[in-house]
């Protein structure tokens, strides 16, 4: 069956600060949203790409976008638009969720997570090893703990799933989790690492904007 690609790409980019939505501001001459989309097809195991943008930015999406892409609204939060991208993924065996956000992503990474969603895994994320150590603090900013930094792993997209597994996830998981795999943990199912790139990396303030834009060679 079709391997789907949900692209979620509905944010508004508070963080990043730029007078538009982030997945339409320009890397290199392209909006981050066309170069994760052109990553997800040049990956080669893709068959559908389905993006999920603010409602004023349907038509802009539908210029910018090969015909074959479909374009869905967004929604309040980030799992508002994963869901409406699933709405639109009726037809797929294997989803895969990318953010927008992650423009840079080597399709080589897509690839590794198909190949293991076709070995037979149901869940799969890619991640990476925290670089810093991690506290939790209570409301007040005291240090109410220290995870092992052995443990933790900093978490990237695609993240790739069985679409059944998914499906049921949206259904039965209610509240908001800050990725898709969170969902599927919370059903008590497995969620399997594979090993993360760094050109991966969440655009997400200006600092990453510039780092991104270094990266492409442009000044
Ligand atoms: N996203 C979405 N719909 C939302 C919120 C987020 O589709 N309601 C998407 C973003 O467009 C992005 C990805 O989810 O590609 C990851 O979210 P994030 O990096 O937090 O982007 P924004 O929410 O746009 O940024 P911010 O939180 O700084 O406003
Ligand atoms: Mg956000």
């Amino acid at each position: 069956g079709p391997v789907v690609a949900l692209v979620p790409a509905a944010g508004r980019g508070v963080r990043l600060g730029e007078s538009i939505p982030k997945a339409f501001v320009e890397l290199a001459g392209r909006s981050m949203l066309c170069w994760a989309v052109d990553g997800l097809f040049e990956s080669g195991v893709v068959d559908t790409v389905v993006v999920i943008v603010p409602e004023e930015l349907v038509d802009r999406a539908r210029a910018d976008l090969p015909d074959s892409v479909v374009i869905v609204v967004g929604g309040k939060e980030r799992t508002d638009s994963v869901r409406a991208g699933l709405a639109a993924a009726t037809d797929a065996e294997l989803v895969l969720v990318h953010d927008a956000a992650r423009a840079l992503t080597p399709p080589s990474l897509i690839a590794r997570v198909v190949a293991e969603l076709h070995a037979g895994r149901t869940a799969v994320i890619p991640v990476v090893p925290v670089i810093d150590t991690i506290k939790t603090v209570d409301v007040l900013g005291a240090v109410t703990g220290t995870p092992p930094r052995s443990e933790l792993r900093a978490v990237q997209t695609p993240q790739g799933f069985d679409a059944n597994l998914l499906r049921r996830a949206y259904r039965d998981i209610d509240g908001d989790a800050t990725d898709d795999a969170g969902l599927v943990e919370r059903l008590g199912e497995r969620v399997r690492t594979i090993v993360g790139e760094p050109e991966a990396f969440k655009i997400t303030t200006p600092w990453d904007l510039a780092l991104a834009r270094t990266l492409l060679g442009q000044t």
